[in-house]
């Protein structure tokens, strides 16, 4: 098909490029899907296996509590791994792991099913059944994997925690999902250096009572305290005989939750966002077929942490799903060299890599001597995700690591959205820092304080304008917050608290946060959290935080504290103070800088006004002042 010629700069895909791409021509499929919407999706869901087929793809009737595949039973772990067992991909690799300290394993389909079954049969033994919230918090180790499964088969909730959070963090996400059972992993490799999780979680179980049951991997074998009665070693359950049977994946219905995932917004606590299995099953399926364009004979890596979505739907269950090879690698990019990330490409001949600007714009840093002593020529895909890449970290990303041949694959999405939003396709016209059109079948809109589309290259709010498969359910335990953060605003429409702007040529720009969300190194964290790390503090009467622009971390924060009455203000608080957030939330959240001031901006209502302390700390026009009290 004829190309109409695009506005900017534009990069076309190579003829290699397209010749192996399984969508020649995006076009084709967006009309299809946009046509057809329920027809495509049910089309996708026919690929994966039911135990009973729905009666409705999408059911509306209790809007915004949208329902997919209504009356059909599945299971996502049944997908991942049962349907490959009887194929010749029971052979087949199903995931590698590479340690920080040089480890290695890997698991073919057939043995991954084995580990995940034992370990689904641990949990039952302590009691675990469907509906029951399990949390993980663990480093990047193969049994993180093997954890979530294993929920997954018992049609049990998993709630997993980022490794690089933190007591308190840890213990809010354990009291609000009530979980019975903590699966934690001794400790974790972090830059040559052990990060003492069970230590961590050893102190927010002091503050949270549900927990009945700590199952504990090994990986760093330091010394950590075991609980009698409560905390067993995961190698010593793996020993006993009841461990070794197979585990049936329990039938469960479509709308079955299946995860929890804790996120930061507006305002308040993180929230727990719910996915079920049968929509996010095929969302994530699908988009994971279509933009990475996975062949089998393919190794993907997805260098994301599995305690962030991108890790829950593009390490574990997209790849499975779609019966990849793909790999995970546990420590940092740039540890002990530089050139780690670029020797992992070439010792094991990665094809795609998918990965996220700040660590991109890390690597940039140390210039183009380390990936090119390295044979990169395995890649044939790129992809990026979290926050907006600049157009330098993209060209660099492009020409240093993709040879000027790799596509890259700008995707944007979120925890509530499930799977991939607005993204390329490897044979779409590619524009630096713009991830292109919606996926297909998705309507999603730039619109006004008015809710009106806005024109051409005009900044706007952006909002989704149709359901999609693997689109959140509820925020677990607060429905009424669903329905007032995201559907309220513009009745009837999803709002993503993102600004964007859309070109003349249908090409989405995404500019950033609306809301008090701030993406430090692409994590998503809020300003409350780190607000009420600040104030659990004995020294401090009120604090707020705010997101300033860092060259690799996209933003860093920033912190203004009032301290109480009598406390001196000195450098060792301020440090202390960083700390004291580091211990609380985690280190990702440690500000860079804390300020002591006398007052705050506030609105009359007493509502912190952190847009004035942004532009003043930047020294911009803090614009409308009219709600400021003093
Ligand atoms: C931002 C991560 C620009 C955005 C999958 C969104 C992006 C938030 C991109 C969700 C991208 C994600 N370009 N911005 N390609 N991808 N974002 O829930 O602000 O951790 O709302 O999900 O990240 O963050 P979350």
């Amino acid at each position: 098909m004829a190309q109409k010629k695009l506005s900017g700069e534009v990069f076309l895909p190579s003829k290699a490029v397209i010749e192996k791409a399984t969508v020649k021509d995006w076009d084709v499929l967006n009309k299809r899907a946009q046509e057809d919407y329920e027809g495509f999706w049910s089309a996708e869901a026919e690929n994966l296996h039911w135990f009973k087929k729905w009666d409705k793809v999408l059911d509306e009737s209790n809007k915004p509590f949208y329902k997919w595949f209504t009356g059909a039973k599945t299971n996502i772990a049944y997908n991942c791994l049962d349907v490959h067992l009887t194929t010749w991909r029971r052979n087949k690799l199903a995931f590698f792991w590479e340690g920080e300290n040089g480890d290695f394993k890997s698991y073919s389909y057939y043995y991954l099913n084995k580990y995940v079954c034992r370990f689904a049969n641990i949990l039952k033994s302590m009691g675990v059944v469907k509906g029951d919230r399990v949390t993980i918090y663990m480093g990047r180790v193969p049994e993180l994997v093997f954890a979530m499964l294993a929920c997954a088969r018992l049609g049990a909730i998993h709630s997993v925690v980022f490794g690089g959070f933190s007591v308190e963090a840890l213990h809010e996400r354990l009291e609000d999902s009530k979980s019975k059972v903590l699966i934690v992993s001794d400790g974790s490799y972090v830059r040559g250096k052990i990060v003492d999780l069970k230590g961590i979680a050893d102190e927010a179980l002091a503050r949270a009572a549900t927990v009945e049951h700590v199952v504990v991997v090994k990986r760093t074998g330091h010394d950590i305290n075991m609980e009698a009665g409560r905390d067993y070693w995961y190698h010593e359950l793996c020993a006993l005989p009841m461990g070794n049977q197979g585990c049936e994946a329990e039938v469960l219905d479509a709308e079955d939750p299946l995860f929890l995932l804790y996120t930061s917004g507006t305002t308040g606590k993180p929230k727990a966002i719910l996915h079920t299995h049968g929509g996010y099953m095929v969302g994530t399926y699908a988009s994971l077929k279509y933009v990475f364009d996975i062949h089998e004979e393919d190794r993907y890596w997805c260098a994301a942490d599995p305690g962030w979505i991108t890790g829950h739907s593009y390490i574990v269950y997209g790849p499975l799903l779609n019966g990849a090879t793909s790999f995970m690698y546990e420590g940092a990019p740039s540890h002990p060299y530089p050139n780690r990330w670029w020797q992992l490409i070439e010792k094991y001949g990665i094809n795609i890599l998918y990965t996220a600007p700040t660590a991109i714009r890390g690597l940039m840093k140390y210039g183009d001597a380390w990936p090119q002593r390295h044979d990169l020529s395995s890649l044939r895909l790129l992809g990026t995700v979290g926050e907006p890449i600049n157009p330098e970290a993209w060209k660099w990303y492009h020409r240093v690591i993709g040879r000027g041949e790799c596509p890259i694959m700008d995707t944007w999405w979120q925890t509530e959205t499930g799977m991939f939003m607005i993204t390329p396709m490897p044979c779409v016209p590619l524009k630096p820092g713009s991830g292109g059109r919606p996926f297909p079948g998705l309507i999603m809109d730039v619109v006004n304080e008015d809710g009106e589309s806005v024109k051409a290259n005009e900044e706007g709010f952006l909002i989704i304008k149709r359901p999609w498969p693997s689109m959140m359910r509820t925020i677990y335990n607060d429905p009424e917050r669903y329905v007032n953060q995201y559907w309220s605003r513009y009745p009837g429409y999803y709002l993503t608290g993102d600004s964007a702007r859309r070109d003349e040529d249908g090409y989405y720009w995404i500019i950033g946060r609306v809301d008090d969300v701030i993406k430090v190194s692409g994590y998503r964290l809020g300003t409350a959290e780190i607000e009420s790390a600040l104030v659990s503090h004995t020294s401090v009467a009120e604090a707020a935080a705010i997101g300033l622009p860092h060259e690799v971390k996209g933003n860093a924060i920033h912190c203004f504290v009032i301290l109480k009455e009598g406390v001196e203000a000195t450098p060792q608080l301020g440090e202390e103070l960083r700390k004291h957030v580091g211990h609380e939330v985690g280190p990702i959240a440690r500000p860079e800088n804390i300020e002591f001031v006398s007052s705050l901006p506030k609105t009359r209502s007493g509502k912190i006004m952190r847009r004035v302390l942004k532009a003043k700390a930047l020294g911009v026009d803090p614009g409308n002042l009219s709600t400021l009290e003093e």
